[in-house]
């Protein structure tokens, strides 16, 4: 039976055991997949000792994506560029790690929006400057957009994202200070929230997107709850919305199929199964 874990501290909200409880039952697969609670002072001895507790991988979450960047042996080039480790395997002796935010990111906006949807965006605006924020703009990296504008509260933590990230590609990045948004806004064809504004407990992202152009796209990475005030007010402008949703779904893939093998579908079913999850513990 192969075995994989998500190790966080804490980590028992995580709704990673239900997406891959679900594939492993979907594919019937004869696999486990469970969540381990690692202080960080132990994290560096968890890493050294998973192989031997039988895990053949997993993921790491909150707060050890740093460290796990760290600790592994070899990183993926999407690692390289968080900074972050997400996603953990072992090849050929050889103890790996990924970020899955990026593609996962990347591939929640083309199920949501159809390929092809970067024809008509020149800017994008990312608003936040964290780890998430490091994770989108790697992903719309890749993509042949012209500009990428980073705004931040912190404007030094936008800096140094672009500092991080800037020499990647042939998009230009631009830190910006988040008083700056309003001037920004008529460009910004695709506008991104990473903050943790919106989220359940949190104030809510107060921007008047009146600004924005009519064929504006709007995702949030928040998904609890999974309209977040930004969306709603988004959707009140006619603008379309990429829901936070997808992205947990779709991270979840890439680690899925170096575990147990398979590739998983993103399915209706499996959002529905996490969507329940979620209205049930608000
Ligand atoms: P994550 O790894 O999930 O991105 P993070 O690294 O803590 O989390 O980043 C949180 C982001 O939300 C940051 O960009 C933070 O801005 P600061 O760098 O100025 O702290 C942003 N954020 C949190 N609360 C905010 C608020 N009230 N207004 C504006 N931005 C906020």
């Amino acid at each position: 039976m192969t075995k994989a874990f998500v190790v966080g501290h804490p980590i028992k909200h995580s709704r990673s055991p239900l997406i891959h409880g679900y594939w492993l039952k979907q594919y019937g697969l004869d696999g486990s997949y469970e969540r381990t609670d690692v202080a960080p002072v132990d994290f560096g001895e968890f890493l050294k000792s998973f192989r031997s507790l039988g895990f053949a991988g997993g993921n790491v979450t909150i707060p050890h994506k740093e460290a796990a960047f760290l600790g592994v042996e070899r990183r993926t080039a999407q690692a390289e560029r968080v900074g972050a480790v997400n996603t953990l395997w072992i090849e050929d002796g050889v103890l790996w790690g990924d970020n899955t935010d990026v593609p996962g990111f990347m591939a929640h906006l083309d199920a949501s929006l159809g390929t092809g949807w970067e024809r008509d965006v020149d800017t994008a605006l990312v608003l936040g400057a964290g780890g998430a924020a490091r994770a989108v703009v790697a992903g719309l990296q890749d993509r042949p957009l012209k500009r990428i504008v980073v705004a931040n509260r912190t404007l030094s933590k936008a800096e140094d994202l672009v500092r991080d990230l800037g020499s990647d590609g042939s998009v230009r990045l631009e830190a910006r200070a988040w008083e700056t948004i309003p001037q920004v806004l008529p460009q910004a064809r695709l506008i991104v929230n990473t903050t943790s504004l919106g989220m359940a407990g949190q104030p809510p992202l107060d921007l008047d997107l009146a600004r924005a152009p009519h064929d504006a796209i709007v995702a949030d990475i928040v998904y609890v709850p999974l309209q977040t005030p930004f969306l709603a007010a988004a959707a009140a402008r006619g603008l379309r919305t990429v829901d936070g949703l997808g992205m947990l779904l779709h991270q979840a893939v890439p680690g899925f199929r170096r575990w147990f093998g398979v590739t998983p579908e993103v399915t209706p079913a499996l959002r529905a199964l996490i969507l329940a999850d979620i209205e049930g513990h608000r």
